[in-house]
């Protein structure tokens, strides 16, 4: 992929559309039929990270929700214990280094400042090594980190991170693999994994199908100055990507919550004016979701569900619903990661915002 637009509107859109290829890039050269390959990591990697037994990962914005999909995947696929902290946070306070903890940073450019504090800083503190997920080569974060994994995402133009994240995601996902063989992965489980990666590229292509339906959808948001966003699992971090794509780039207020905490506040908040976006792959938690969607629905707010097609949502008054692929638990993040970014870009378009170079934001934060 070159730098300019091509035939697309903005940046953001053609980076969006890029994402199954520069997947399948990153993919290429580091999955076998079965398993992930040893060079996926580099050479270096597999002696730090057989005496690995905790992760710590720290990053900002989009990187860090990408770090919090990572504690899902690294402490429930691979068994290791997994915190995840923003930068600006981690680098002012006291804590307690846990012994043989590989610090973990994530970064599209490699130069945000609070990032590359925070790992000068861990070097002084008794991490066992650090590993940074990053999309520049020539950055300050890979120079000055003992292992590196490229995302591969090519250069990302606008400002509110499309690719970077779900690259992000799928480095991640080989460093759970290569930290789960030596905890509490079995073979079988590795291979579940590779044949999802395997299918990624084109369910990715499937999903981005789902353009037009997303842009009408996104007709009622433009006159709306409020939206939350719901998950569980791991699509906690996905509705919190989605609220942030939001706010950056329409300057609509957008929130996510973990549905399950809806109760607790939000739900107060909910009336026709208050949109409700909920990611309800088929997974082990959809019947709690659904129960905290009825709650929505019974408040009469207006309901947008982005779900599997074989989830059992049907469309009605006050709720609509897209369906998505099927797609198994461990892709699903990445996938309905595509939808959220679709729906920010076509809600911005409404609004005449700047999609590229949103107001008051850097493409990279290089000072404190
Ligand atoms: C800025 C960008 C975001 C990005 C964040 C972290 O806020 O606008 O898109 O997620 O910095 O940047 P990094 O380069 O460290 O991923």
């Amino acid at each position: 992929e070159t730098s300019d637009k091509g035939h697309y509107r903005h940046y953001m859109l053609k980076e969006i559309y890029e994402q199954p290829a520069v997947i399948r890039r990153s993919l290429a050269g580091r999955l076998g039929a079965k398993k992930i390959l040893a060079e996926a990591m580099g050479a270096k990697a597999e002696e730090i990270l057989k005496t690995v037994s905790s992760i710590q990962i720290v990053a900002c914005g989009t990187s860090y929700h990408a770090g919090m999909v990572a504690k899902y995947w690294i402490e429930g696929l691979a068994g290791v214990p997994c915190r995840v902290e923003v930068a600006s946070e981690f680098r002012y306070r006291k804590f307690k280094v846990l012994e043989n903890t590989l610090l973990v940073t994530i970064s599209q450019s490699g130069e945000t400042a609070d990032t590359l504090a925070a790992l000068r800083l861990a070097k002084t503190l008794g991490y066992c090594a650090s590993l940074t997920v990053c999309n520049v080569l020539q950055s300050s974060l890979v120079r000055e980190s003992d292992l590196y994994l490229m995302t591969e995402a090519g250069p990302e133009i606008g400002v509110a991170s499309t690719k970077a994240f779900t690259t992000q995601l799928v480095a991640l996902l080989f460093l759970t693999v290569a930290l789960g063989r030596h905890h509490d992965m079995s073979e079988s489980e590795e291979h579940e994994i590779v044949s999802a990666l395997h299918e990624l590229p084109d369910l990715l292509t499937e999903t981005l199908a789902l353009n037009t339906s997303i842009q009408t959808m996104s007709n009622a948001f433009a006159d709306k100055h409020h939206a939350l966003f719901l998950g569980r699992g791991a699509q906690w971090p996905i509705a919190m990507e989605g609220a942030l794509k939001l706010k950056e780039i329409s300057y609509i207020h957008a929130e996510s919550y973990p549905a399950g905490e809806l109760k607790h506040g939000p739900l107060a908040l909910v009336d026709a004016d208050m949109p409700v976006i909920a990611v309800a792959p088929n997974d082990v938690l959809l019947e709690k979701l659904k129960s905290n969607i009825e709650e929505v629905q019974a408040r009469g707010g207006q309901l947008f569900v982005f779900c599997d097609k074989a989830a059992g949502f049907t469309a009605a008054k006050g709720m609509d619903i897209i369906e998505l692929p099927h797609v198994s638990d461990v892709i699903a993040p990445i996938i309905y990661t595509i939808p959220l970014q679709l729906l920010s870009y076509h809600v911005a378009i409404l609004k005449g915002t700047d999609v590229d170079q949103p107001r008051n934001l850097a493409k990279s934060v290089t000072v404190e």
